[in-house]
């Protein structure tokens, strides 16, 4: 089958690329402002790769047509913020109130590459027949509740959360029963991206290196998620016609970040009491640290087609509980969820930090090895 990865120099998109090649796929594999691919050049004839702004609608368009791909799954969007972001990474996520940015560019760019491009993607791929992977988050949800079904009404309540919610029906809308949109939590993993450094654990080594101590959410439940396996499903999905519609994918553990940073403190052998803290709980009033809680005060830049989802007017609770029930999906595919033990397993020690950890915990640099993670074999496992 031939795939278009977009984003695929990001965190997650540089994990579907991996995926596909293993599972015997023809990528296309699309950056952004870097060039792909380091990892996934190893492919061969497998991978031919480009570099595209995709919100350029005449450049993508051009292209997906002279490729016409099998599939596409959209690996580009912002990326909420998780209380280890600098504070350009939070603006540039929509969030605001963390940023101190302006609002407007800050929405304008969540809006364009949260719902324009998907939307975009989507028209393109209905108009070749070809199936459609989005990925959205749990965060479209405010959290009041928990276990939320694939069929419950997202209900979002910052500017990540809404062009998240936004996004999806764009999708859903355009591409008319070729897409798969996946609800997803929290991703961890490492990043295989020629710019690395972006996952949770990388970027708390960063932190913790320069001396922080990171203050965390202890207030929001989620499920953190492998990117690998979660790029294994975005595949599965490209190669089940089916399975259209919205779904659920993540870990079967629920933690809070707090708890999430502490079990990754100890998985590298650090006393998670020297490393890291719980943020005191947000006031009713304000949103918890870890959300953008900043309400959608101007319009998105470029009508959308659909009208914009309406952010609550209310905040979200205090605490959130975000766990996503992965019914009926889990059940329908071969690649099975992991448990936050699995998760673990597979980070390594990010090589920047090695000796720093070296000198942390009295042993011998080096990184940790993630552990062998088999090939998958056609016919056996797919
Ligand atoms: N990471 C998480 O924990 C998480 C959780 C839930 C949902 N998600 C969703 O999963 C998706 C992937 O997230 P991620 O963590 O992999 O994000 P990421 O690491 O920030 O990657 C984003 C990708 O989008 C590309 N991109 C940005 N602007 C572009 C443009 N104008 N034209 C073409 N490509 C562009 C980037 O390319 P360059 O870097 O080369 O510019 C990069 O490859 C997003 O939709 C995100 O909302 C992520």
């Amino acid at each position: 089958m031939k795939i278009v990865v977009t984003g695929a120099t990001g965190f997650l998109g540089a994990e579907v690329v991996l995926s596909a090649l293993r599972r015997g796929h023809c990528i296309v594999a699309l950056g952004g402002s870097t060039l792909p691919l380091a990892r996934a050049a190893t492919g061969g004839d497998a991978i031919s790769v480009r570099q595209l702004d995709l919100t350029r609608p005449d450049l993508a368009e051009t292209l997906l047509l002279e490729e016409f791909p099998d599939a596409i799954i959209n690996c580009v969007g912002t990326r909420e913020p998780d209380g280890l972001d600098a504070a350009g990474d939070a603006a540039a996520a929509g969030d605001n109130a963390a940023a101190g940015g302006t609002a407007g560019d800050a929405e304008a760019r969540a809006t364009a590459l949260n719902v324009e491009v998907p939307r975009r993607l989507a028209r393109v791929a209905h108009h070749l027949s070809a199936k459609l992977v989005h990925i959205s988050a749990d965060s479209v949800f405010d959290g009041a509740r928990g276990d939320y079904a694939h069929t419950d009404t997202p209900a979002p309540t910052g500017v990540f959360a809404r062009t998240k919610a936004d996004g999806e029906r764009a999708v859903l809308d355009a591409a008319r029963g070729l897409a798969s949109v996946v609800r997803v939590p929290p991703l961890h993993g490492n990043s295989a991206g020629v710019t690395g450094g972006r996952s949770f654990h990388e970027r708390l080594f960063a932190r913790w290196a320069a001396g922080a101590r990171p203050t965390l959410p202890d207030t929001v439940l989620r499920q953190p998620l492998d990117a690998g396996n979660l790029a294994d499903v975005l595949v599965e999905l490209c190669e089940r016609p089916n399975l259209g519609g919205v779904w659920h994918w993540a870990g079967t553990t629920a933690l809070t970040p707090f708890e999430t940073a502490r079990r990754i403190a100890e998985r590298f052998g650090l006393d998670p009491a020297k490393f890291v803290s719980p943020a005191p709980p947000p006031p009713a009033a304000n949103a918890s640290p870890v959300t953008d809680a900043t309400p959608a005060a101007t319009a998105p830049t470029t009508a959308p087609a659909t009208a914009p989802t309406t952010v609550s007017a209310s905040p979200p609770p205090a605490r959130r509980d975000l766990r996503l029930s992965l019914a009926p999906l889990a059940g329908k595919l071969r690649t099975l969820p992991l448990d936050f033990d699995s998760v673990l397993e597979r980070l390594r020690t990010p090589p920047a930090f090695a000796a720093w950890l070296a000198t942390q915990t009295g042993t011998a640099a080096g990184t940790r090895s993630a552990g062998a993670i088999p090939l998958l074999i056609k016919g056996r496992d797919f």
